[in-house]
């Protein structure tokens, strides 16, 4: 992986499409906060690519708004990052058709994700076909030199390269080669249930879960049978694994030993997540009420990142228009 310098410019997107949870923070939203330090960041709400698989108005426009809310809780700061939703910048889809009338079939019939939604029974339509398509415009319009996502995303990170290696030998050098950035310090973020955690799967701790709700998915991690007094081993735990996130590396420590000594129970650990878990994110909680009562201020933030989106958007779409013909 290439080290991030001053000059990077890193672009993602996350997807409106339910409630983010812990394993989104630690694999996703707390690199793309942190990176805000080290380069220019562009972000944005991936409500394009949402109407793939959510077609309720109002659940997209609370999805949208739940996403912005989040980001902004979780220390996104807009002085110093982009932070805008994808359909402020319409150029895309513009961006999107040129870039499939020189990408082949055969290029779309192998991507992983739209395989895997269609087995998992979301409608086989043209646009989750395509996503890749839109994807790649997504990210060649802002010319960012990586791309942090995670590493079921990759594959697509990929193709951006392919159509972005189709254009440039076509027309001419418009697009940068974007690399993909994986967050390799976080391994996948397991569910309740030990599974990865995902919103597919109901076994979610939501980011800005509370008192009983919180407790609820706390308490319901899912354990085997080894009795109290037996020693256990820490790093094949769920409780543990969940545990090593919130805490210190001496709380970590701590909680390692007792696993292995012997006498300390599932449900004695969980309460110690429980509280771990509270703590960690209740000033994120705190920050999210206060947005909550100035819907105003999040919006302007999105309209004021979609303004500085676009400028770099209609440089691009102005050198592509001119270098294919369209101008
Ligand atoms: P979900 O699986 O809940 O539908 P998404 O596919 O929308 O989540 O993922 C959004 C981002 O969060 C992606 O970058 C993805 O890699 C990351 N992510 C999702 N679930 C996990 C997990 N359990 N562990 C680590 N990262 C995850
Ligand atoms: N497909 C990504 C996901 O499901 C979201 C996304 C859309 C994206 N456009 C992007 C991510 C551009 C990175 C860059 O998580």
């Amino acid at each position: 992986m290439t080290q991030p310098s001053r000059r990077t410019r890193l672009l993602s997107g996350v997807q409106p499409s339910g409630k983010l949870h812990i394993g989104n923070y630690f694999g996703a939203i707390q690199q793309h906060i942190a990176m805000q330090e080290k380069g220019e960041c562009y972000y944005f709400i991936a409500n394009f690519h949402a109407l793939t698989t959510i077609n309720d108005a109002q659940q997209l426009r609370e999805h949208t708004l739940d996403v912005a809310l989040s980001y902004l809780a979780l220390g996104l700061d807009p002085e110093r990052a982009v932070f805008f939703r994808q359909s402020d910048v319409p150029e895309v889809t513009e961006l999107a058709w040129i870039l499939s009338s020189l990408t082949g079939m055969g290029l779309l019939e192998r991507a992983h994700a739209y395989k895997d939604k269609v087995a998992r029974g979301i409608p086989a339509r043209v646009g989750l076909f395509y996503y890749p398509v839109l994807m790649a415009a997504d990210i060649l319009i802002y010319r960012p030199t990586h791309v942090p996502v995670g590493a079921d995303q990759v594959q697509h990170v990929e193709m951006t390269r392919d159509m972005a290696g189709y254009f440039n030998n076509t027309y001419g050098d418009v697009f940068v080669m974007p690399e993909a950035q994986i967050n390799e310090a976080t391994k996948v973020v397991p569910g309740t249930d030990g599974q990865k955690m995902s919103k597919s799967y109901q076994n979610t701790i939501d980011i800005f879960a509370e008192g009983n709700a919180l407790k609820k998915s706390v308490m319901g991690i899912v354990t085997d049978s080894t009795p109290v007094e037996d020693p256990k081993d820490p790093t094949t735990n769920t409780i543990f694994q969940l545990y090593s996130l919130v805490a210190s590396e001496a709380e970590t420590a701590a909680m390692a030993e007792k696993y292995r000594a012997g006498g300390y129970g599932y449900g004695a650990a969980k309460k110690e997540l429980l509280g771990k878990l509270d703590a960690y994110f209740a000033p994120a909680r705190a920050r999210r009420k206060e947005l909550e009562k100035n819907l105003d201020y999040v919006e302007q933030v999105l309209q004021n990142g979609a303004q500085r989106a676009r400028e770099v958007a209609h440089q691009t779409m102005t050198d592509t228009r001119r270098a294919c013909g369209l101008i």
